[in-house]
């Protein structure tokens, strides 16, 4: 009888020693996938803008060139976005120019579209809130500060 029990414990402790081998070789395996996930979008931190629709992109301005919306998009822009693109918009800790090239030649369709869309799985908030006419003052307003060679990104 003590022999049969012996055997079965026997049996059970190996089979959980099976088990949290098993465990302790998948676990580092899953986790090893989750590290590489990231590495695997190393996109441009701009490739978001390429991926506007069509139609989003040719949608016009209303107030291109309007001083005032300039105005008033640089005080939105202090309020909303200085936080994480910087006071001038060369970048912050938290996020890259908006002066780059890449911004800079966007067309304001393109910008109105990220702004309404957000990136949020890279960091960059949805602003669908604000109103359009203030999204198009932020574009007008970005569009008037032109590309800058130097930047903090
Ligand atoms: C909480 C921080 C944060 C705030 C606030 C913020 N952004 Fe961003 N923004 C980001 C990050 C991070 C990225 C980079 C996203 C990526 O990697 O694609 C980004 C990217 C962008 C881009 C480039 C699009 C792209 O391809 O990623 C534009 C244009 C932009 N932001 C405009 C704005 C404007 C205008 C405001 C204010 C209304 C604003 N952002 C507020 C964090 C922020």
């Amino acid at each position: 009888m003590t022999l049969t029990r012996t055997a079965k414990f026997r049996a059970i402790f190996r089979a959980a020693l099976l088990l949290i081998c098993a465990l302790a070789l998948t676990v580092p395996l899953i986790s090893a996938q989750k590290e590489r996930a990231p590495a695997q979008k190393d996109e441009s931190v701009y490739a978001e803008l390429a991926k506007a629709p069509k139609k989003a992109v040719a949608r016009r301005n209303p107030m291109e060139h309007d001083p005032e919306a300039v105005a008033a998009g640089g005080k939105l822009f202090d309020l909303h976005c200085a936080e994480c693109h910087g006071e001038t918009a060369e970048g912050g800790r938290k996020a890259p120019s908006l002066r780059a090239r890449e911004v800079q030649q966007a067309t304001p369709g393109t910008l109105f579209w990220i702004l309404t869309n957000g990136v949020v799985r890279r960091g960059m908030p949805v602003w669908s809130k604000l109103p359009e006419p203030q999204r198009w003052q932020i574009v007008t307003y970005l569009k008037s500060l032109g590309p800058a060679e130097k930047s903090s990104q």
